[in-house]
């Protein structure tokens, strides 16, 4: 068995074990809210995600080589699978301890993210892997006038919200030091996203320039999730420049 088929059956497993497990995240730092949050939502608000795929798709080196930030979209939407595949690059969890796909200083995990589509927003729960609604209403145009109405936010199908609860790693790293980990972290979850929505066929951009207010009120987020990233994804429509 050739080694990165069997780093694939690894890494199959360990999602697989993580899901079922619906670990918590390691580490000393407090627990990620989304988390303990899974057992009191009511379950029509649940969507159970399919466990996400640990290989196949294009190779690392071939998503890289033709990642570009694609700002015009099919109208076609994205399936479950393709949204769980996409949360899981960013956060998935890839260890019966907890850990994620993206690294986190102090395993503290002070990412949390949203996916806004025509059907509403959802939060993404790393442990169980499954996205909770937190509201029903379409809410792509509220985000798109956020977001200086820039047109990829309103086209693309799907729109990852990357946010951040910064008070989780400022516990341990202080005020100081902690913004530039939790900054760092968020570049990390985006580009595994971004690369992973080159190796599912899709394209997307990393999104900065929005009103960080008006993005939390168009998604009622609460208020210690800070926007950091916006993502839209989709098929791509235009050619790669
Ligand atoms: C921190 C950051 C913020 C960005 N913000 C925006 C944005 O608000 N709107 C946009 O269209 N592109 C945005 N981009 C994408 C860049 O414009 C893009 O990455 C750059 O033009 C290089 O092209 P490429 O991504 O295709 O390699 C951002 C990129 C980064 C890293």
């Amino acid at each position: 068995m050739g080694r990165h088929v069997q780093m694939a059956l690894v890494l199959a497993c360990l999602a697989l074990l993580a899901v079922m497990a619906g670990c918590s995240a390691p580490g000393s730092g407090p627990e990620p809210a989304g988390d303990s949050a899974v057992a009191s939502v009511e379950p029509e608000m649940v969507t159970p995600l399919p466990a996400p795929s640990a290989s196949g798709g294009a190779s690392l080196a071939e998503a890289l080589a033709q990642r570009r930030s694609i700002r015009s979209f099919a109208q076609e939407s994205l399936t479950t699978a393709q949204l769980g595949q996409l949360c899981w690059a960013a956060q998935g969890v890839t260890s019966p301890h907890g850990y994620r796909t993206a690294p986190s200083a102090g395993a503290l995990y002070p990412l949390e993210i949203y996916v806004v589509t025509a059907a509403g927003v959802f939060h993404y729960e790393p442990g169980s892997h499954q996205l909770v609604a937190a509201s029903e209403a379409d809410r792509r145009q509220a985000l798109y006038e956020a977001a200086l109405r820039q047109d990829p936010v309103r086209e693309a199908p799907a729109i990852f919200v990357v946010t951040a609860v910064y008070g989780r790693t400022a516990e341990k790293y202080g005020p100081e030091r902690s913004p530039r980990y939790v900054h760092l972290e968020a570049g990390h979850a985006a580009q595994n996203l971004l690369l992973q929505a080159v190796a599912l066929g899709l394209g997307g951009v990393p999104i900065g320039a929005f009103q960080d207010q008006q993005v939390q009120e168009a998604l009622g987020l609460p208020a210690d999730r800070e926007p950091l990233y916006l993502i839209p994804v989709g098929y791509p429509q235009e050619a790669s420049p």
